[in-house]
């Protein structure tokens, strides 16, 4: 694996395929420090709170998650084992397509196990926005995005919102 240089966005049609794609299960014998230190870089540049393997070109299963500032989680080989039946509506965001938000339904609150940085075993139970960051994450490792968790009308007009983000973009890079 090297280690990652950008952050993959949905716009770009080589990187897209790298975001739709199911990311493969992490060997234990895998070192994946250098890459999560790399990775926490480039998610506090982009001041995001959450970042998925796949969306720095890695297609394998862990994420990264800072909501509490100073208190980095790293999940590998992530599996749900379990989800409240109660749902919840948070505003998401995803820097594979900055500055674009919506309002996502999902399971107020999850049990999760995965391995740490060293990949030791751990379980966590979350709710509230660190549950909603947590299903969006593990998304990214089965090619899902948060858009396609909307509705078909609600998940064109916010393709159509993220289109003028991307042309005044561009425009502003003078491209
Ligand atoms: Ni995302």
């Amino acid at each position: 694996m090297n280690t990652p240089e950008k952050i993959y966005r949905y716009e770009n049609e080589q990187e897209y395929q790298v975001l739709k794609a199911l990311a493969q299960h992490v060997p234990k014998s895998c070192d994946l420090s250098a890459i999560i230190n790399q990775m926490f870089v480039l998610m506090h540049n982009a001041q995001g709170i959450g970042l998925a393997a796949p969306q720095v070109g890695i297609s394998a299963r862990f994420f990264i998650i800072e909501i509490e500032k100073n208190r980095p989680l790293v999940f590998i080989n992530p599996e749900i084992i379990s989800t409240s039946t109660d749902l919840n509506i948070h505003e998401e965001g995803c820097l594979s397509l900055p500055k674009l938000y919506a309002k996502v339904q999902r399971p107020a609150s999850v049990k999760i196990q995965a391995r740490d940085a060293s990949h030791r075993l751990f379980t966590l139970e979350a709710e509230d926005i660190l549950a909603t960051c947590i299903q969006h994450e593990l998304d990214h490792l089965n090619g899902v995005l948060f858009i396609d968790h909307l509705n078909d009308a609600a998940r064109e007009q916010a393709l159509r919102r993220y289109n003028k983000i991307v042309a005044k973009e561009q425009k502003k890079a003078g491209r």
